[in-house]
């Protein structure tokens, strides 16, 4: 199999860590276990750009169980656990990703993965769809795709709203099992593992700027309080800032934010969230991080140009010094914190996403001739299928229905008695 990878040596650790990931991931397990039997995807070229994680490796086997071929690219120049990277070239896959791409690498691999002419294409951002549609790819012979995250959900969907995108895509991000676990316990904690892998400093006491109070937001600002910190929330949107300020968090705009904050975290999918005004507004000795899609939320550049100097004091933390002698911390070079100083999500909430994405796959292989170029919801069974078999492996019971009451909750006759 052709591949490009960082060291072939580091397989038995990848072989180690997607054990460990296997433990932790029964519900894909199972439906690895089913796959393997029935195989559902016999035949199916996958073209695939993930965060290359061990859970991401676990998915892959499922994928191969299921009779795929995949080609792997990394979603994110900095994410790749290099282990698993040679781990899943040994057990087949075509990988081409490591840690510490440039952005022609990062672009190159994503081609070497379209070279494979896929039938089915999964995606986390959004960068292999656009690459594919806009590079004058092999489109026709692409049946479907899922799309893992927020952002790529936004950017298909304009896509779509465009008539540019030509095959169906299933939205992953937005089953319930996915975006109200994943991106907010998921997000919630491997953010701060990031952000105390890479620092160590105390949280309790810290004035911590969460922007964005959506689904990571709110799951990282309730964890930052969790530790003892001083949540204050920057949004956009008056309702989420309502929730913000009902829950509890101090809502201010990001320009007073700037002045009291002491370390700064987006999560927006937006841009420019911090600009040049207010890092200049900060305090010396701020820490910045994003855990929002790309390395766009913070600008990089301004603090680039507004910078004397800069040194890299520790893993994972740039220190800019600004003319007036105040330094700056990048957290992951304003990269995803999370997977960039700390390993992603837990395996445990991946187990729900990336059960979504197998069976999302397992359904385009069934139907995609009768979907259209369009983004799908992840049909609702397969969501509820996903919750059940996730409390079974909880071994956790809940009630049913009686005929009565199901009855009662359609109805209209009965009032107050
Ligand atoms: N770090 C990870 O592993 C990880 C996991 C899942 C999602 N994501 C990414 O995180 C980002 C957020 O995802 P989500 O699911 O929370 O989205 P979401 O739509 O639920 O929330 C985003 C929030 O940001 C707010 N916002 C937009 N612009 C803003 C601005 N200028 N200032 C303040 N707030 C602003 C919006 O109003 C919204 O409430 C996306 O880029 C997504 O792809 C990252």
């Amino acid at each position: 199999m052709d591949h490009r990878v960082k060291d072939m040596g580091l397989a038995d650790g990848g072989e180690n860590l997607m054990r460990w990931a296997e433990d932790h991931m029964p519900v894909l397990m199972k439906i690895r276990a089913r796959f393997a039997k029935e195989r559902p995807l016999k035949g199916f070229q996958v073209a695939a750009c993930l965060h290359v994680t061990k859970e991401t490796g676990v998915l892959v086997r499922a994928l191969m169980a299921g009779g795929a071929k995949v080609a792997l690219a990394a979603s994110n120049p900095l994410s790749t656990q290099d282990e698993v990277a040679a781990a899943l070239v040994r057990d087949g896959a075509s990988v081409y990703a490591w840690r510490g791409q440039t952005k022609e690498e990062y672009y190159e691999c994503i081609a070497k993965v379209l070279e494979r002419k896929p039938q089915l294409t999964m995606d986390d951002g959004a960068d292999l769809v656009t690459e594919l549609h806009s590079k004058g790819g092999s489109v026709a012979g692409v049946l479907g795709g899922t799309e893992e995250t927020t952002t790529g959900v936004v950017r298909l969907r304009a896509m779509a709203e465009a008539g540019a995108l030509r095959y169906p895509i299933i939205a992953v991000n937005n089953a319930e099992t996915k975006w109200d676990f994943d991106n907010v316990y998921g997000t919630g904690q491997s953010t701060l593992d990031g952000i105390m892998r890479a620092t160590n400093v105390l949280l309790a006491g810290k004035r911590f700027v969460v922007a964005g109070y959506g689904h990571c937001g709110r799951g990282l600002a309730s964890r930052a309080r969790g530790m003892g910190a001083h949540v204050v929330v920057t949004e956009v949107d008056p309702m989420k800032a309502l929730k913000a300020v009902m829950d509890g968090f101090e809502v201010m705009t990001m320009g007073e934010a700037a002045v009291a904050g002491e370390i700064f975290v987006t999560a927006t999918g937006n841009k420019s969230v911090i600009g040049k005004r207010e890092i200049a507004a900060m305090k010396g000795g701020a820490i910045l991080a994003n855990t929002g899609h790309f390395n766009v939320e913070i600008d990089t550049r301004a603090l680039e140009t507004m910078a004397v100097g800069r040194i890299r004091i520790r893993d994972n933390v740039d220190e800019y010094t600004l003319k007036d002698g105040r330094k700056i911390y990048l957290l992951a070079e304003g990269r995803l914190v999370n997977l960039a100083a700390a390993e992603g999500h837990p395996s445990e909430v991946m187990d729900m996403s990336f059960a979504n994405q197998a069976l999302s796959a397992e359904h385009l292989a069934k139907n995609h001739a009768r979907l259209e170029a369009k983004v799908y919801d992840v049909p609702r069974e397969i969501d509820q299928s996903i919750a059940k078999l996730k409390l079974e492996t909880m071994r956790i019971a809940i009630d049913s229905m009686t005929p009565e009451q199901e009855k009662y909750v359609k109805g209209w006759a009965e009032g107050t008695e």
